[in-house]
């Protein structure tokens, strides 16, 4: 007999790619899919799901708790105000939602089975029902480096990001692009011109970007500069985003009470569309060599892959636009660092609606069916 399962927020973006993936995947031959939605119960439902009924309120508390797999990229908001309200009528199925609403409840687990399936095993044998997405920063960066981190070789590490538009949502992503398009056209005239003045431009592009560019989105112009804060202020210095970093790379290793490992950084907005980058340095328990470390980094998963550390390599296959809609995760700019053998640093890539938001709930939905 096949599952129902029951999906909200798949219209979305991040539900579009997990839609599209699972799709490509042959996914929705095993389930029963029940589609809801936030704005047009009794439309019809998805072209791709032939059969499935029509659309059911999202906000439907007795038809959501009929089915016992509930998978959401609907948003924070709708976690907040549906989930209580789903448990307190007594449903006792499983939710596996994108939203870093129930990430660190103790009840849930975040899901990046590459690197945590014996976690999420556990969890499942143990009767736990809320399965989490990780934040795409974390996943991406642990799909690439967990490795080192399982096999205990990491005393503490530090992550400068480097995150795309994709993070704050579509309306971010086409921002940016409406304000790249706006300071070309600032001098769209100098620029046809090959002795116009490259400092006269730079002038116009300042201008236009302090005075003429939608930034709603952002709050401050992101095209042709960076946004050293992603998320909110907690208040004492830390953006949560960066506490994120270190509280969910721990939840994910199931690393909890004391032997958590220090993990911090800064997170900054850069201008790249879909794929988050992040600078890490590493403090090893021990001085392990380049190339064992290059082979661990290979062995743990077969989508993070090492990339030797020549400028050739790292400009071809380590950068947003090379991995942007692959599952690849490579991890380049391994070196040691002048402060001892032990500090490495290294460069990592992943697409951040893939790894960093679909992927793992796709994959978490075929690990609750017995069928990953
Ligand atoms: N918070 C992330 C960002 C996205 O703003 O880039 C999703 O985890």
């Amino acid at each position: 007999m096949t599952t129902s399962v029951g999906f909200i927020g798949w219209r979305g973006m991040v539900g579009s790619v997990l839609m599209d993936r699972m799709r490509s995947e042959g996914d929705f031959e095993g389930i029963d899919p029940v589609f809801f939605s936030t704005s047009n119960a009794g439309g019809p439902a998805p072209s791709f799901a032939a059969g499935a009924s029509a659309l059911q309120d999202a906000y439907d508390v007795d038809a959501l708790a009929k089915l016992p797999i509930l998978v959401t990229a609907q948003g924070g908001d709708y976690t907040k105000a549906v989930y209580p309200k789903l448990r307190a009528a007594g449903w006792d199925g499983l939710w596996i939602d994108a939203a870093s609403t129930l990430r660190m409840e103790s009840s849930s687990v975040i899901v990046l089975d590459p690197v945590n399936r014996p976690v999420i095993d556990t969890a499942l044998k143990n009767g736990v029902k809320e399965f989490v997405g990780g934040n795409c920063t974390v996943s991406c960066m642990l799909m690439g480096l967990g490795g080192l981190f399982k096999q205990g070789l990491v005393e503490w590490g530090t992550s400068m990001t480097y995150q795309a538009a994709s993070g704050g949502g579509a309306r971010h992503m086409r921002e940016l692009l409406t304000q790249f398009g706006d300071l070309h056209g600032a001098v769209a005239q100098e620029l046809e011109d090959p002795a116009s003045a490259i400092l006269e431009i730079d002038r116009k592009v300042l201008q236009t970007q302090r005075g003429g560019l939608d930034s709603a989105q952002f709050g401050v112009p992101l095209a042709g500069s960076v946004i050293p804060w992603i998320d909110a202020d907690l208040g004492d210095g830390m953006s949560k985003e960066e506490w994120k970093g270190g509280v969910e790379t721990n939840k994910i290793l199931g690393r909890t009470s004391g032997a958590e490992i220090p993990f911090d950084g800064l997170c900054v907005r850069i201008g790249a569309m879909r794929s988050h980058s992040q600078a890490v340095t590493l403090k090893l328990t021990r001085d392990v060599p380049l190339d064992e470390i290059a082979q661990i980094i290979d062995e743990d998963n077969e989508w993070g892959f090492f990339v030797p550390n020549t400028k050739e390599e790292t400009m071809a296959r380590l950068t947003p636009v090379a991995v942007t809609g692959s599952l690849d995760i490579p991890v380049g700019r391994v070196r040691k660092l002048a402060m001892g053998p032990e500090y490495i640093s290294a460069f990592t890539v992943g697409d951040q609606l893939l790894w960093g938001a679909a992927e793992p709930l796709r994959r978490m939905l075929k690990i609750a069916l017995g069928t990953l």
